[in-house]
């Protein structure tokens, strides 16, 4: 579905990203995982059209999409949750939701039909579908924005960060919430650095240290590679 390849990311003169080459395949669930400054957040927003690369290459589903902007690469199918976790405070969780398909106007009724989907994913999102968003508690934020970027109808999800600061039930939450979106077939980036429940959850991993990839496995093999953990994962 989507394949990185020797892809690096500057800011100026610090090199953020540097040779990564990582793929995820249709309908699999990937995590990123590293440390703070790792550069695991501007990978992400490498894919996700934000940031453009100075090297490397992007290929979604073979097409070579290297430099698209945000706004081409939704059209295609990417949507990215940030870390940032913005919704509009002041707009109801039905509205926050439509907004999420802004790209898709002219199809009213499929965009009615995705809204009672994710009422249906998510019924904690249907109770408060009047409530104001910015009254949510964080972890109903998270699922409001990530119920949101499923709005665009995406074909993979890139989620950067979503149990940050977030308590450990509400995190449980959250990761249950995103096996389910796995269930409906489409394709997860999970950025994380709460590697044990990413580890449970996902098919494969890389473990990025220094903006390069450190590690990449099976979920389960990283899982047990003690060593790994102690050294780049922190424990
Ligand atoms: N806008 C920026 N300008 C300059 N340097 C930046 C910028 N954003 C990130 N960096 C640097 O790039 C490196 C990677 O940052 P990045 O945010 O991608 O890491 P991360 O793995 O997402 O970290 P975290 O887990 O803390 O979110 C860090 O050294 C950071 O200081
Ligand atoms: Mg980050």
């Amino acid at each position: 579905m989507i394949e990185v390849s020797g892809l690096e990311v500057r800011y100026g003169a610090v090199r953020a990203v540097r040779n990564v080459s990582l793929h995820v395949g249709q309908g699999e669930l990937v995590t990123v995982l590293g440390a703070n400054g790792a550069g695991k957040s501007s990978l992400l927003l490498a894919i996700a059209g934000a940031l453009t690369p100075s090297r490397g290459t992007l290929h979604l589903a073979k097409k070579d999409v290297t430099g698209y902007s945000p706004e081409r690469m939704v059209r295609l199918g990417v949507a990215m949750v940030p870390e940032t976790r913005d919704v509009f405070p002041d707009l109801t969780v039905s509205e926050n939701l439509r907004l999420g398909a802004y790209i898709r106007r002219a199809q009213t009724s499929a965009v009615n039909a995705d809204l009672q989907r994710m009422y249906t994913l998510f019924p904690l999102l249907k109770e408060r579908q009047q409530q104001a968003a910015g009254t949510l508690s964080g972890g109903e934020q998270q699922m409001l924005v990530i119920a949101r970027a499923m709005m665009c109808d995406p074909k993979i999800l890139l989620l950067d960060e979503p149990s940050l600061g977030l308590a450990p039930t509400i995190v449980n939450q959250i990761f249950e919430m995103i096996v389910e979106l796995k269930a409906t077939g489409i394709s997860i980036l999970l950025v994380e650095q709460n590697a044990t429940k990413a580890l449970q959850i996902a098919d494969r991993a890389y473990v990025m240290r220094l903006g390069e990839i450190a590690a990449q496995d099976s979920a389960a093999a990283i899982a047990e590679a003690s060593d790994l953990r102690a050294m780049y994962l922190g424990g």
